[in-house]
């Protein structure tokens, strides 16, 4: 057998330290590594695997999909592109109507902000400190962590950042330019914080006041992963441009800018050649009607409240706080998480950081109660 972790050391490009592990197979919430052994999946692709791994509808749709048409240029209409951009027009807020197709969340992010640019005729982004975008050059300039920024500068220029949830702060921040402001409503990387109410009511309302576009990253919290289908139906707010990717369609790499009427992109001044390809587009159609037929919103809020009702916070020493949405999961620690990451592992069960103190879990949808139980349990017995 080949060594598959020589292979990677070899011959990719180390932007990631890697996990002692070498994942082989998936199916719901489970994994399997090379030697067979079988993992609790909270990492799920980092917040992608909803639908749950493999999942067969969208198994079927890509592979009846490959055998008709595999690609096809934007230029051209196309039957299965239609058909997930009917489909996302009826499960968004009712102002958001047209989507652009992408291949990745930070493409998505990248097309919001030109789309702003050339909507507003304005340059300037606010954004908040902690949060996330993605990592090429546009997306990063709205991405507030310095260590992954200070390498790459000079960067997109025109970007500001305010403390999270200071509404004050928002509005001091706004001048002429100001295009766009850019926010998630639940920080993932950031370290799982939640947008309050009054807070994006508030930033509704400036955006309508000085003519700026409000775009919300939901590529983490979107696709059922906090309990609702969006996590803006939490808060009953109508963004200007959403933004999508994740678990759109059960891991096949897909993404979009979903935009309202403010938005007017002229012929020519954006373009993408594997963006809404066919095959993308099955598997993004099936993996929301599994979403649909199966409730799995519900099953998301209904399983993360179980999850956390499960854990003896009171009990453990090691905990400062847990913060939740659905199967958003942020346990933050009174120390370091790294260590316990690799305990969960040990045990079998694959969790992720947010940040140096935060454990990450972003389980499947679809995983089960049993699961939850024994994430539960070993939590449990490592942080007390
Ligand atoms: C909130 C948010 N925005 C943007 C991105 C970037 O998405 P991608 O990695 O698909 O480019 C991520 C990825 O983790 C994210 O969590």
């Amino acid at each position: 057998m080949k060594n598959y972790k020589e292979l990677i050391d070899n011959y990719e490009v180390a932007v990631y330290p890697k996990r002692d592990l070498v994942i082989v197979k998936g199916k719901e919430a489970t994994v399997w590594d090379d030697e067979d052994y079988e993992y609790i999946d909270c990492v799920a692709g980092i917040g992608v695997a909803t639908i749950g791994h493999s999942n067969p509808a969208v198994v079927k749709a890509i592979t009846e999909q490959a055998e008709t048409l595999i690609t096809n240029a934007c230029v051209f209409y196309n039957d299965t592109r239609a058909l997930l951009l009917e489909k996302l027009n009826q499960i968004t807020p009712p102002n958001l109507k047209r989507s652009f197709l992408t291949n990745s969340g930070t493409e998505a992010m990248e097309a919001a902000l030109k789309f702003a640019r050339i909507s507003t005729g304005k340059t300037d982004f606010i954004t908040a400190m902690k949060g996330f975008h993605g990592r090429t050059m546009g997306s990063l300039s709205g991405t507030f962590k310095p260590e992954i920024r200070k390498d790459f500068e000079p960067l997109v220029p025109g970007f500001s950042f305010v403390p999270y949830n200071n509404l004050e702060k928002m509005e001091a921040a706004i001048t002429e330019r100001t295009a766009g402001i850019i926010l998630e409503l639940i920080q993932g990387e950031g370290g799982i914080n939640i947008a309050s109410q009054e807070y994006l009511e508030g930033v509704r309302a400036l955006c309508d006041k000085h003519d700026i576009l409000m775009i919300i990253d939901e590529i983490q919290t979107g696709f059922c992963r906090t309990g609702k289908m969006f996590a803006i139906e939490h808060f009953g707010i109508e963004p200007d441009i959403m933004t999508v990717a994740k678990g759109i369609a059960g891991g096949f790499p897909v993404g979009a800018a979903i935009c309202s009427d403010k938005v007017n992109v002229p012929f020519g001044k954006h373009g993408t050649t594997f963006g809404g390809n066919p095959l993308a587009s099955a598997a993004g159609l099936a993996a929301i009607d599994f979403m649909l037929d199966n409730d799995l919103a519900e099953e998301a809020r209904k399983k993360g409240d179980y999850f956390v009702s499960k854990l003896n916070v009171d009990e453990l020493s090691k905990v400062r706080e847990v913060r939740h949405k659905g199967l958003m999961i942020g346990i933050e620690l009174k120390e370091k998480v790294q260590p316990y990451l690799q305990q969960l592992m040990e045990e079998g069960v694959l969790a992720m950081p947010a940040g140096k103190i935060v454990l990450r879990m972003l389980p499947p949808a679809v995983i089960t109660y049993e699961q939850l139980d024994k994430v539960a349990e070993v939590l449990n017995r490592i942080l007390k």
